[in-house]
């Protein structure tokens, strides 16, 4: 894992005296939440509907069980007993005090951990696939990449202050788990036909009140070109993005407008003018980045173990979660473990300080201590060892961490809606626990296969409704809450943005109307189908039937 060199440590620390002192000025008086706003928001601190909003970094959602743990002290100490892990694989508390979070800062800065441009108008936290490192599909480990971006981008002087915010996502696998078409820019990591290994870089791409799917700005950028490349996309956007709309501000809405041949013609314009020695890399720096990301030491074991098989057939409860929560390692005799942050009772994603330890024992005991946090607001143990599964499942399930629907249609994800967000404009939470328990017989979950539900409270989209084989939109008219739901969306490498069905549902509606569609779903899937690919095999005109019940 990447460790902290003296420079990260001195930005670290001289941020957190910094922003004691800014705390400190607001609170005597001596500056307004004006003058202070753009001072927090370079930290993470947003004001939300009832308290501050702290949203903690978590560099290409890779932990180690030290860091979890004190992410946990942090969620006792100053917070209410537990954190919400984010779509971008952060950590949010949902009600520091102002004056403690100067201490969480720097009760963070001792694991090496900060909150950092998480907010604001600057390069957002870069995320990547929480398999990373570990799944057998993977051209090379995405995160010594994704670190050199975090290098590059942190406190970048000349990116500080964009027209808005720009977030970056990496993957090195076919499988999207990073969502990288709905990023300002998306970076899949290649190989061409010579066997080098280079990028694919997308751009354009993101959800919001305009989701636009990101579209191939450089099918294969040779590796040492990569910072000198971005860099130069970056000055473009900041030249001409728009300052003068905050809607029409992002990268999406710029390539939109001037057209993507000619925005990339621009882009190599600004390239030619700069000098790329001056910012690539050497092959030494990179390679002495990816020496922080050396796989573990591995035993050497067959994939064939035979206390798990025999856990497998004599366990259905270990089977089911087997089948749904694990995924193929890339080492003989491991296994990439879900954790689902999914439970029936709870908002998705949230995860109790006790929880929290638990995971980090675990990571200590299975995983080489390393955890990540997922895109899809789960956690992972990307190591453990498949003779050790069952006594995994049995820890986990006596924290309430077992529950075996990864993918299905209770990993659902939501955004905080009204019960957190001062921009909601419906409750997004209720309705994703109301869906949980409507569909919560585990072998009728099981029986509908994949499917991804996510709801957003308002258009802002943070809970990627546009990319939800079923998305869920909470709206507000005349004081009433109705749900207005998108049909075929997808999140992955076969990325689109959904079809709006119609009329909005109220809540009860609603509920009644995703019953149908399933029902309709499973009738007519043939052999193998997903939802996603029964939808689009018969496209929106029976499903519509069915879900206004016409
Ligand atoms: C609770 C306070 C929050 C506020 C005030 C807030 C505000 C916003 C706003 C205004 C946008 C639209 C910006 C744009 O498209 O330019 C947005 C987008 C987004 N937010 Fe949030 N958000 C909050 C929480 C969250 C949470 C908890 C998550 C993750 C679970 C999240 C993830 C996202 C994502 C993924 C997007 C859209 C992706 C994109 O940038 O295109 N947000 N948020
Ligand atoms: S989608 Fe709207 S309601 Fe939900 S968190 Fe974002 S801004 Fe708030």
């Amino acid at each position: 894992m990447y460790r902290y060199d003296e420079f990260d440590h001195d930005i670290v620390q001289s941020r957190v005296a910094q922003f004691r002192d800014q705390v400190q000025r607001r609170l005597e008086g001596a500056i307004t939440e004006d003058q202070f706003k753009p001072l927090r928001l370079q930290n993470g601190l947003y004001l939300q509907l009832h308290a501050y909003m702290l949203r903690v970094a978590i560099p290409y959602g890779t932990l180690n069980s030290k860091q979890i743990r004190q992410l946990a002290m942090i969620a006792d100490k100053y917070d209410r007993g537990y954190g919400h892990v984010t779509t971008r694989q952060n950590m949010q508390y949902n009600w520091p005090e102002l004056t403690d979070v100067p201490d969480i800062l720097q009760d963070l800065a001792d694991v090496e951990m900060h909150a950092f441009q998480t907010s604001g108008n600057c390069i957002r936290n870069v995320t990547s696939d929480p398999y990373a490192g570990a799944t057998s599909e993977e051209v090379e480990d995405p995160r010594p990449t994704a670190e050199l971006l975090r290098q590059w981008s942190t406190i970048h002087p000349e990116f500080a202050f964009l027209p808005r915010k720009f977030k970056i996502a990496v993957t090195a696998s076919k499988s999207d788990r990073a969502v990288i078409r709905a990023h300002d820019i998306g970076i899949e990591i290649v190989r061409n036909d010579a066997g080098e290994v280079g990028y694919h870089v997308l751009v354009g791409g993101g959800l919001g009140r305009t989701p636009i799917i990101g579209v191939t700005l450089r099918a294969f950028l040779p590796r040492v070109e990569l910072l000198p490349y971005l860099e130069a996309v970056m000055r473009v956007y900041n030249r001409y993005g728009r300052r003068d709309n905050k809607y029409k501000a992002r990268i999406k809405i710029l390539v939109q407008e001037t057209g993507i041949e000619d925005f990339k013609a621009q882009v190599d314009a600004e390239y030619e003018t700069l000098d790329p020695a001056e910012i690539a890399v050497s092959d030494s720096e990179v390679a002495r980045i990816a020496a922080y990301f050396a796989p573990p030491e591995f035993e050497a074991l067959s994939d064939e173990d035979a206390e798990f098989d025999a856990a497998y057939k004599a366990d259905a409860s270990f089977a089911n979660w087997v089948d749904t929560n694990i995924a193929t390692h890339k080492a003989p005799g491991y296994a990439i473990v879900n954790i689902s942050l999914k439970p029936l009772d709870r908002a998705p994603g949230d995860i109790t300080s006790d929880q929290m330890r638990a995971a980090g024992d675990l990571a200590d005991e299975f995983s080489f201590s390393e955890l990540r946090t997922t895109h899809q607001q789960n956690i992972v143990l990307p190591h453990v060892k498949k003779s050790d599964l069952p006594a995994l499942f049995k820890a986990l399930a006596a924290h309430k961490m077992a529950d075996a629907n990864i993918g299905l249609i209770g990993d659902i994800i939501c955004c905080p809606g009204m019960d957190f967000c001062a921009l909601a404009t419906a409750r997004s939470i209720p309705i994703s626990q109301a869906i949980s328990e409507r569909f919560s017989d585990p072998a009728r979950q099981r029986a509908i296969g994949e499917m991804q539900i996510k709801i957003s409270g308002c258009i802002n989209a943070c809970g990627h409704h546009h990319v939800g084989h079923i998305g869920i939109l909470g709206l507000e008219k005349a004081g009433v809450e109705f749900y207005q739901v998108k049909l075929g969306g997808d999140a992955s490498e076969t990325a689109a943005v959904g079809d709006v069905t119609g009329p909005g549902f109220s809540h009860d509606e609603l509920l009644d109307g995703i019953d149908r569609l399933v029902d309709f779903y499973m009738s007519t899937r043939e052999e193998g189908e997903r939802f996603i690919d029964s939808y689009r095999r018969l496209g929106m005109a029976p499903f519509k039937e069915v879900l206004y019940g016409t």
